[in-house]
């Protein structure tokens, strides 16, 4: 019987996770430069960790993975990072040491949405938090980190768009406006937005039913309910961008699809052809009583996450030669098989310093072998031919400049490490 993959969900197969990888290392590289450091969660929670009172979100609602184990304990496979790290947070009592906590992720989340290019039910986030510091420079430097990570990335047509929904007090103001707005439109809105007039107003405006209706498209904006300490403290993480010469442009309707967030909101978008609606790279903002709601004592914290998916995507759209060109970095070419032996210590010896390397393994022939190895986009080649071998040299070949030269056999890993790392062992 042959058994497909679950509905959006994707195999990286092995000629693409090197690709993984890179972006991987490359997440690795910055965060340490901000010195945040690594944390791993489990990719299930007790559904409570998730489906948390007064949250109304569609991923919240409509999108988890719920499920009961054998002893019908209530449990959901995270639809995203934030909420299972502030858990981690409290229970391991991380607040007591009273410092800011910076940490990040990579890994897998689920949620049941229709899948499409770019969106799937199982997909992977990097994702960052700062926690402990409702100092706005911390916002800021949330927003440096993603903006710096996308121009690493070579990706250049994008956008970080910013806003605020302000307190607790200005956050309630605009619910009370928007409940007003929408009153008088309740009946010609969808089923789950009259219910949401009464209970989270906010999540009308990422209603994807009534996306067009009128009253969305012209519902009043966070900014104007803002009062003077929220507005002050937006005011600042905007100075502190502009000291940093990050760009960023003012997005009144931002609101953000998930119902924790309070001051700062953004979200990063590529514009790159063929993505659709899909272009949001990432997101983010400021929560304030997520870590109270989950056990622990009133501490704010800050964050981003990235669909690593899409990352991917971005990146072999606009600047495919980011990933490495090189699979390997030597392929061993056999011109008969009375020098297998021979081919077997080499392959070892370079192995050994680290090089990339590969070599026949099924009695092709020399074209068949060629080929293998421009498949393999090998740096170099190393004929390993009789005659030459009897001298005591092998021909080696450097695919991009194509220059081919005869190397002593003792001189080999030298000549290789030399070219390969720029320097000799
Ligand atoms: P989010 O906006 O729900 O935020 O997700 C962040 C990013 O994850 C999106 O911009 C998108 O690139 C990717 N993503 C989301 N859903 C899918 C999907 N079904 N398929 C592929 N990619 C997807 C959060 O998850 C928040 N936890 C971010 C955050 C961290 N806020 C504060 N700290």
């Amino acid at each position: 019987m042959k058994i497909n993959r679950v509905k959006g969900t994707y195999d990286v197969l092995p000629e693409e996770s090197s690709k993984w990888q890179q972006l991987e290392q490359a997440i690795r590289d910055l965060t340490k430069v901000y010195d945040f450091l690594e944390i791993r969660t489990p990719m299930m929670e007790y559904s409570d960790v998730f489906h948390r009172e007064n949250d109304l979100s569609d991923m919240v609602t409509k999108e988890t993975y719920d499920f009961l184990d054998r002893s019908n304990r209530k449990l959901t496979l995270r639809p995203e990072g934030t909420a299972g790290v502030i858990r981690s947070y409290v229970e391991h009592k991380l607040y007591a040491e009273q410092s800011l906590k910076k940490v990040y992720y990579i890994g897998p989340n689920f949620r049941y949405e229709r899948p499409q290019k770019g969106r799937y039910r199982q997909f992977s986030q990097f994702g960052i938090e700062a926690i402990g510091s409702s100092d706005p420079m911390i916002d800021a430097e949330v927003i440096m980190l993603s903006y710096d990570f996308i121009n690493k990335l070579g990706l250049k047509d994008v956008k970080v768009r910013l806003n605020s929904l302000g307190d607790k007090l200005s956050r309630e103001a605009y619910q009370s406006a928007l409940k007003a707005h929408f009153e008088p439109h309740r009946k010609t809105l969808c089923s789950d937005c009259q219910v949401r007039i009464d209970k989270n107003p906010l999540r009308i405006l990422d209603c994807k039913v009534d996306a067009k209706h009128e009253a969305v498209l012209h519902a009043p904006t966070p900014i104007q309910y803002l009062n003077e300490s929220s507005k002050a403290y937006f005011d600042q993480v905007i100075k502190y961008l502009d000291a940093a010469d990050i760009s960023y442009e003012l997005a009144p309707r931002l609101v953000r699809g998930l119902d924790y967030y309070s001051h700062t909101v953004f979200e990063v978008e590529a514009k790159i052809e063929g993505f659709g609606a899909q272009n949001v790279l990432g997101g983010g903002g400021r929560y304030e009583n997520l870590v109270e709601e989950l056990g622990g004592p009133q501490t704010p914290g800050i964050g981003v996450a990235f669909g690593m998916e899409r990352l991917l995507m971005a990146i072999e759209m606009e600047n495919p030669s980011w990933f490495n060109q090189h699979h390997l970095d030597v392929y061993i070419i056999q011109f008969n098989d009375a020098l297998k032996k021979e081919a077997v210590k080499i392959a070892h010896d370079l192995r050994a310093q680290g090089i990339k390397t590969n070599m026949n393994y099924l009695n092709r022939s020399f074209k068949a072998q060629l080929k293998e190895a421009l498949r393999f986009n090998a740096k170099h080649m190393i004929f390993l031919g009789e005659d030459e071998y009897k001298k005591g040299y092998v021909a080696i070949k450097n695919s991009e400049t194509e220059v081919q030269e005869n190397i002593k056999i003792e001189e080999i890993v030298s000549y290789l490490s030399k070219t390969i790392y720029g320097e000799e062992l």
